[in-house]
């Protein structure tokens, strides 16, 4: 295990878009349930609404929906909602969860016709379970083989017809016989500012916490483009409200609430600073590459890939290139750091 030099508690950033036990009970409160009340992601809610009412009108279930995109933008919300607006029971499951073959033939043969069976992290499905899909996906069967050696026998079960909703943060990673199978692919992008403003507002009505716009606006333009950080900073922006605001989420509540977790004005915390000042300090700004980086600031690669970097990229501060990751001179800005061009960024003093 690499030793984590800046004694970081990775585990418990309030700016992480990963799930967290504490988020179920009020993600669960607060989802939307049908698409009128989905704020943002239109394009994909235009192309689904149209892709469910012909599905509808043909009396049939859904073609299988692929959802990528970075965590925390609405993949499990949109995959209740197109079980709503379809009228079907969805079945909810994750990749790492279904360890078996015989797992998934379970929970494929319980499914009733038209049902949604959403797979989380799709692609950390091992590859012999991944297999059962296949046919499951094109023709409705599955092969099943009972016994060992000379006595296995080869039984085909016929499934109802089914939808198979499949979640990844990395569409890259899923094989190609998995991917060719969904007949809609979706990419979420990051929320922004005005979306996540909505969304708080939405969060807080149903919450009954008191906020002004501009309280709502500070909150939604620190939440790095993820509804699932709004509302962790929502909450905490509450409690600042109702010990020192007299109960109402002001912008200066908000702001007292995100200094104290030292969120910055655009919603980079500690290890993102971190990460930037290391890959400045230590790499010139780079090029440098992502074992590097994760060895340096003891942080998984995967992690970096798929939480940090996503929002650094988005706001313009980290960019890849063909030879490892660099700081643009934004992010050094950002950071008060002078960029110096010459030298490839290198900076001019000491951190
Ligand atoms: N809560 C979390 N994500 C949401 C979204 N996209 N729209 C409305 N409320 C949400």
């Amino acid at each position: 295990m690499i030793e984590n030099e800046f004694e970081y508690d990775f585990e418990n950033r309030i700016s992480a878009p990963e799930f967290t036990p504490a988020d179920e009970e009020i993600e669960n409160s607060l989802r939307p349930t049908r698409l009128n009340e989905y704020i943002g992601q239109e394009k994909v809610k235009e192309n689904l609404s149209i892709y469910i009412k012909a599905a509808r009108l043909r009396g049939e279930p859904l073609d299988h929906v692929l959802l990528y995109g970075p965590p925390g933008l609405g993949k499990t919300t949109l995959s209740g909602i197109i079980a709503n607006e379809m009228g079907v029971n969805i079945r909810i499951t994750s990749g790492p969860a279904i360890e078996k073959q015989g797992d998934l033939v379970a929970i494929l043969s319980n499914l009733e016709q038209g049902d949604i069976l959403f797979i989380d992290e799709i692609h950390r499905l091992n590859r012999n379970v991944e297999e059962i899909l296949y046919p499951a996906m094109e023709d409705g069967k599955i092969d099943i083989i009972i016994g060992k050696g000379p006595s296995a026998r080869s039984y085909q079960l016929s499934l109802p017809r089914f939808t198979l909703v499949g979640a990844t943060t990395r569409a890259g990673q899923l094989s190609a016989p998995l991917r060719d199978r969904f007949g809609v692919i979706f990419r979420l992008e990051m929320y922004n500012a005005d979306e996540l403003c909505e969304i708080v507002k939405r969060s807080s009505k149903i919450l009954d916490i008191p906020i002004d716009t501009d309280g709502a606006y500070q909150i939604a333009s620190r939440s790095r483009g993820t509804p699932r950080i709004a509302n962790r900073l929502l909450k905490r922006s509450r409690d600042f409200a109702e010990v020192k605001y007299q109960g109402v989420i002001t912008s200066e509540a908000a702001q007292a609430a995100l200094g104290s977790m030292e969120i910055d004005e655009l919603g980079l915390d500690a290890v993102d600073r971190r990460l930037l000042q290391t890959m400045i300090k230590s790499y010139n700004g780079g090029p440098v590459g992502l074992e590097t980086i994760s060895a340096a600031i003891g942080e998984e690669s995967v992690t970096i890939e798929d939480v940090y970097e996503p929002y650094l990229m988005q706001i313009g501060f980290l960019a890849r290139t063909p030879r490892g990751r660099i700081v643009t001179p934004l992010g050094y800005e950002h950071l008060g750091i002078a960029f110096d061009t010459k030298n490839n960024g290198q900076q001019t003093f000491d951190l």
